[in-house]
């Protein structure tokens, strides 16, 4: 009869682990490898690959060609002469970008008429550093914008959509694809912990109004949803994002929305960034507190199924 008990505790007890893990690890499916949308994605050996992986960068202006991948996003409304970049992305092969389905939503796909890659500094057409420049930056019209069907603007789910360039970009040295999460790379049992780092042109300086020309980034930590949770008491987080925030006496801004949060994994003495999470939303004021990401491994299904299908 005790026996009989114990038994069934320990059942109960297995279930609920494992009831318990289904839930909340957003670990990678391995099952996903075989996708055929790989396919149309660089291999692990052919994506976030950075010229300056080892170099010590100061402050915290990127070097030239440090974020390859970083896309920003031209909005142009009739009155306006200029394109306004107000939205960031990461490109994924030759000819497709990943951002945030408010980029890419309402009056916002209306009005997105370019998208740059190869930018570094906004206000110098030919970018150099000591003795090496940049190429001029490419520009591209969107041929597909997919934003996620379930994207809803108030909760802010589901905030990510891909764009398809209307030709393929160049590659060289300041224009390359980031890495997507795979387990056969990552591990099935990857989780996305410690430092992750971020991207943009967006506001750096909250007392300065004007955006800055130059990219920037940013060292961040993962943090718990429970964390964003408090902050965003409006809003419903759960696994389907990440709760990001700036460590201890720190006081920078969050890149632009839709640029990218990634992480430099090593491996087999290759380092490769993986692009993990998508800038969704967040506090105005910078510095402050958490901010939620898109969660990329989350939506691995979501991209693989659409990229065939673009
Ligand atoms: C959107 O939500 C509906 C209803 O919950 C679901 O059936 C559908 O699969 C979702 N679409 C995507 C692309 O996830
Ligand atoms: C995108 O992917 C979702 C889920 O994987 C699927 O339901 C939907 O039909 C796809 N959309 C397109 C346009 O292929």
């Amino acid at each position: 009869m005790w026996r009989y008990s114990y038994f069934r505790i320990f059942f109960v007890i297995v279930w609920a682990y494992l009831e318990f893990s289904k839930q909340y690890c957003s670990c990678l499916d391995a099952s996903l490898d075989n996708h055929k949308g790989w396919k149309q994605l660089p291999s692990t050996d052919r994506c976030g690959e950075t010229r300056f992986n080892r170099r010590i960068v100061g402050g915290e202006i990127a070097a030239l060609g440090q974020f390859p991948w970083m896309a920003r996003l031209g909005y142009k409304q009739k009155r306006d002469r200029e394109f306004k970049f107000s939205c960031g992305g990461a490109l994924i092969n030759r000819n497709t970008v990943v951002t945030a389905a408010h980029c890419i939503t309402g009056k916002n796909r209306k009005e997105l008429k370019i998208i740059r890659l190869g930018e570094n500094n906004a206000e110098k057409p030919i970018d150099c550093e000591g003795n090496v420049c940049a190429p001029e930056p490419q520009d591209f019209k969107p041929k597909n914008i997919l934003p996620h069907a379930n994207f809803s603007s108030r909760s802010y789910q589901n905030d990510i959509g891909l764009i398809r360039l209307r030709r393929n970009a160049v590659f060289h040295d300041f224009v390359q694809p980031i890495c997507l999460p795979r387990a056969d790379f990552l591990g099935p049992s990857f989780d996305l912990v410690g430092k992750v780092e971020t991207a943009g042109w967006g506001t750096i300086n909250p007392s300065r109004l004007e955006m800055p020309s130059k990219l920037y980034h940013v060292t961040l930590e993962m943090r718990d949803l429970d964390m964003c949770r408090k902050v965003y008491t409006e809003y419903k987080i759960d696994e389907s994002q990440y709760c990001v925030g700036v460590g201890k006496g720190k006081d920078t801004c969050r890149g632009d929305s839709g640029g990218p949060m990634m992480q430099l994994v090593n491996k087999n003495d290759a380092s490769r960034y993986f692009l993990f999470g998508i800038v969704s939303f967040g506090e105005e004021i910078c510095g402050h507190d958490s901010a939620v990401y898109a969660n990329v491994i989350h939506y691995m299904k979501w991209i693989l199924d659409n990229l065939s299908q673009m």
